[in-house]
């Protein structure tokens, strides 16, 4: 039997300065875009509904701006999106914005949209991606790297022009799914009426080491000590004040200050003039009461590792700061926060009713739980309720994809003309939305199935040609081919 020792590899650690995010990082520099392939779970924050609902904030956002301040109409739009990852979210906002614009008649208005990242794997995947290329040609997207946890220049790589107050005349936008729970948090207890510093220590198991460092994260323990604290802890009065508020509002619990978030926000804030606007969904806490009696933060191990968010502290600490925050009311799973610098959310009214519409009332979080209800069903659903979910999920690949081994049995059974006829109807729209990313199911094979098995076959065709491009050499794509032929 062998008998492996425990190694401890660091101790008493302040959490934010903890070996665990510099592991966090060198996983997501190595596997890059492949970090998306079954490993980082992604789907809740990379779908149509949600791009549509970010799409509609923004675009309200732009429209009151640009009535109280009507000069800004001549000025470009920054959107800036954190921790990018795969692509998928930004290629579907652009979509689902410029749609907007359109049947809105405001097609006028200028924007660009920054894909940032710390690793420049994904950079590269995104500039060689086919499905942003118009939109890269037509100067509406641009990329660069951003590290949040550091404070270098943002330069936008097309532009070559570095993100600053001189290009940024309009408030900055800001994108930041499922980023603020993966960068460096401070951990805290309250206990008593006493405020202290939660400090890590981690240890692993000695066959979890290779050349001198561990290799899996989830195979790391932690273990904590607390240090009382007597001082100012940030040197920063307004996050200072807010440490004071928990200790006196808290009585006996643990919480993270999200750091890394705040940090990059102070950065950002002094690249824009101070004007930021700032669309967060995340999983996390929105009140202080949400924030009482819980254990030591729970570090959750997916290949990476992430935190529950801290939404309550960075709206506070904005408001103390002369901006603004919209936190959603309770959900169980993820939910949508947004922040201002500078002005009030107050001050601008479609804004405001598109939170409202979008954020409280049926949310991101709400359609990813109404969704994955009848995913888990959905061999019991008939054609008519499967293209109602369609509807619902924007005619969304990733849906459909899952969908079409039913829809295909369904459709075999005589369904009803005017279902099929809606669904014909909308594949053009599917097929739109479509961002193929590496051993993920191409959803252009399965509207060849569609209209193969509706004996369509001249569109069949159409769309076997289309998904070959993309899985250039897959088989069974060449076999659909050749058996049309025949
Ligand atoms: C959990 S993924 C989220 C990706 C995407 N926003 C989504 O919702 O699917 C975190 C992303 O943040 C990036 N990232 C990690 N640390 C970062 C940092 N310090 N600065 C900027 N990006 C970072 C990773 O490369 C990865 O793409």
């Amino acid at each position: 039997m062998t008998i492996h020792r425990k190694v401890t590899l660091e101790q008493h650690k302040r959490f934010s300065e903890s070996a665990l995010w510099r592991m966090q990082r060198d996983y997501f520099e190595k596997e890059g875009i492949n970090a998306w392939v079954s490993q980082v779970p992604f789907y809740i924050t990379s779908n149509p509904f949600i791009a549509a609902s970010y799409a509609k904030i923004a675009m309200s956002f732009m429209r009151d701006w640009i009535k109280a301040h009507p000069e800004s109409a001549e000025q470009t739009f920054y959107f800036l999106e954190l921790g990018t990852g795969s692509g998928r979210f930004s290629y579907l906002f652009v979509k689902a914005l410029l749609a907007l614009m359109k049947s809105l008649n405001n097609t006028s208005i200028r924007f660009c949209y920054v894909m940032t990242d710390f690793t420049k794997h994904n950079m590269q995947y995104w500039q060689s991606h086919d499905a942003l290329k118009p939109y890269i040609e037509q100067g509406l997207i641009d990329f660069a790297l951003y590290d949040m946890e550091g404070e270098r220049p943002i330069t936008l790589i097309n532009q070559n022009k570095r993100l600053s107050s001189d290009l940024i005349k309009n408030p900055l936008i800001v994108f930041a799914n499922y980023i603020f729970d993966t960068i460096s948090h401070d951990a805290f207890t309250v206990h008593e009426g006493k405020l202290h510093e939660l400090l890590y220590s981690l240890h692993t198991d000695e066959s979890n080491i290779e050349h001198l460092r561990p290799q899996k994260m989830e195979k790391i323990e932690v273990t904590h000590n607390i240090r009382e604290i007597k001082n100012a802890y940030y040197g920063d009065a307004p996050l200072d004040d807010l440490l004071e508020e928990y200790k006196a509002a808290l009585h006996t619990t643990n919480f993270l200050i999200p750091i890394g978030a705040i940090r990059a926000i102070q950065y950002l804030r002094k690249c824009c003039n101070d004007r930021l606007l700032i669309i967060s969904t995340d999983k996390g806490y929105s009140a202080i009461d949400q924030l009482d009696h819980l254990g030591h933060p729970t570090i959750s191990f997916h290949s990476s590792f992430s935190m529950m968010v801290n939404f309550h502290a960075i709206s506070e600490y904005l408001k103390k700061t002369g901006g603004d925050g919209y936190l959603q009311g309770p959900r169980k799973g993820i939910r949508t926060s947004v922040f201002s610098s500078s002005f009030s959310l107050n001050t601008l009214p479609e804004t405001k009713t598109a939170i409202i519409d979008w954020v409280e009332r049926l949310s991101p979080s709400d359609y990813f739980t109404l969704h994955s209800r009848v995913r888990d069903h959905f061999d019991t659903y008939d054609l008519e309720t499967l293209a109602s979910h369609l509807e619902f999920a924007l005619w969304d690949p990733h849906v459909y994809s899952k969908l079409s081994p039913r829809i295909i049995t369904l459709l075999n059974e005589s369904p009803d003309p005017r279902t099929v006829a809606s669904m014909v109807q909308n594949m053009p729209r599917l097929a739109a939305h479509y961002y193929h990313m590496p051993q993920s199911p191409c959803v252009l094979f399965d509207i060849g199935l569609f209209f193969e098995t509706i004996k369509e076959y001249a569109s069949a065709k159409r769309y076997y040609q289309e998904a070959l491009v993309v899985c250039p050499d897959a088989p069974h794509i060449i076999e659909r081919i050749k058996t049309l032929q025949n």
